[in-house]
C-alpha cells in the first residue's frame, strides 16, 4: 500500500471506537468489530470484490464451523471428492484455509485490486464479513452463500480456547475466560457482535431462501450426511449414490482431518496460525465444562433477548 494511503488508514483508525479483545485491540467499523490487520482488507474487498453468477460464498462469524464447511464445500464441488479413490483428495495435503480464500485475509490482504482473472470457475470464497458489509455484487448476483452458525455459548468457548492458544504462541498472557466472557455478552468480538452477524443472514435467508443456505453446527453434528446431502443440492451438486455422501462426510471429518500430517504440523502462511489450532473437540455443549450457571444464564437471556421474534434459536 501506498504511504498516503497507508496514511489516511491510520488516521481513520485511530477515530474508530476500540476495546481491547485477546491481548490486542478491536476497532468498531460500521457496526462490526476488526482487528487493525483486516480492515484494510475488509473495506476493500467490500468495496471491490465483483462476484460472478456461479461464486460459492462461504460466511461465518469466527469458532462456528467455518473449518467444516471449508472442506466440505470444496469437496462437494469438486469432481475428484466423489471419487473412490483417497488418494487423490486435496485435504490430504492441504489445510482447508488453503482451498477456499478468504476475501478478507488472502486475496485482498496485499492489494486492494488484486487479479483474479486466472481463477477458474466456479470460483469458492470465504468470508467473515457481516451482511451489511458484504460487496454489493454478492448480494445482487446469482452467486450461493452458505452461512455456518452455532451455538454462541459453544462458539465462545471455541474462540477463548483458539485465542488464547494463539496468542500463547507469541507470548502474550492468556486472556481470563471470566473478562473474555463480559467482553463476547457486550457484542465485542471480532467481525462481530455474534448475534448481529447471525441475525443478519438469518433474516435474509428466510427472504431468499435459494440464495442463502443456512446452516447450523448442531444440525450437522446431528445428522452429517442429511446436512450435506440438503448442501450438495444447494450448490447445485446433488448426490447420485448414498457412498458418495459417506465419503464425503468421512474425508471431512474432524477424526480424520485433525490426524493429517499437514494439519498437525503446518502453519497458516497469511496468519501465521498453527493449522493444529482449527481442530480441536468439535462436540456440542462444551460450554457445560466452562460455564458457570450465571454464564449460561445471562448469555442465554441475551441470545433469547436478540432473537426473539426471529424465528431462530439454539433450543433451549
Ligand atoms: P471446538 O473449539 O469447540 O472444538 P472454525 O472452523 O469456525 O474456526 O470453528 C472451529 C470449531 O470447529 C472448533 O470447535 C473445531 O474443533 C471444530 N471443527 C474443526 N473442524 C471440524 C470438523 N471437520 N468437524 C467438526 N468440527 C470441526
Amino acid at each position: 500500500m501506498e504511504s498516503s494511503s497507508v496514511d489516511k488508514l491510520s488516521a481513520l483508525i485511530n477515530e474508530l471506537p476500540k476495546q481491547p479483545w485477546y491481548g490486542a485491540d478491536l476497532y468498531n467499523w460500521k457496526g462490526f468489530w476488526y482487528r487493525p490487520h483486516h480492515l484494510s482488507s475488509t473495506m476493500a474487498a467490500s468495496s471491490n470484490f465483483q462476484a460472478k453468477d456461479d461464486d460459492v460464498i462461504l460466511t461465518s462469524s469466527m469458532k462456528t464451523g467455518t473449518t467444516w464447511m471449508k472442506a466440505i464445500i470444496p469437496t462437494i464441488m469438486n469432481p475428484v471428492g466423489r471419487t473412490d479413490d483417497d488418494s487423490v483428495d486435496p485435504l490430504l495435503k492441504h489445510h482447508p484455509n488453503e482451498l477456499i480464500p478468504s476475501l478478507e485475509i488472502q486475496v485482498y490482504s496485499v492489494n486492494p485490486h488484486p487479479d483474479l482473472s486466472n481463477m477458474v470457475s466456479p470460483r469458492l470464497f470465504r468470508t467473515h464479513m457481516a451482511y451489511p458489509l458484504l460487496p454489493e455484487s454478492i448480494k445482487t448476483s446469482g452467486c450461493k452463500i452458505v452461512y455456518i452458525t452455532r451455538d454462541p455459548k459453544d462458539t465462545f468457548v471455541s474462540t477463548c480456547h483458539f485465542m488464547n492458544s494463539v496468542i500463547a504462541a507469541r507470548g502474550v498472557e492468556p486472556w481470563p475466560m471470566s473478562e473474555a466472557f463480559e467482553s463476547f455478552c457486550k457484542g465485542v468480538h471480532t467481525f462481530g457482535p455474534f448475534h448481529d452477524h447471525v441475525l443478519g443472514y438469518w433474516k435474509e435467508s428466510l427472504k431468499r431462501p435459494e440464495k442463502i443456505c443456512f446452516m447450523r453446527y448442531e444440525d450437522m453434528k446431528k445428522d452429517p450426511k442429511g446436512e450435506v446431502k440438503k448442501l450438495a443440492c444447494f450448490l447445485g451438486r446433488p448426490f447420485e449414490k448414498d457412498q458418495e455422501v459417506e465419503k464425503v462426510v468421512w474425508r471431512c471429518s474432524l477424526e480424520r482431518l485433525k490426524n493429517l500430517e499437514m494439519n498437525q504440523h503446518g502453519v497458516d502462511p497469511w496468519l501465521g496460525i498453527d493449522y493444529k489450532h482449527y481442530f480441536r473437540r468439535g462436540i456440542v455443549g462444551d460450554w457445560k465444562n466452562h460455564f458457570t450457571d450465571e454464564m449460561k444464564e445471562k448469555l442465554n437471556q441475551i441470545t433469547a433477548m436478540k432473537f426473539e421474534g426471529s424465528g431462530l434459536d439454539f433450543g433451549y
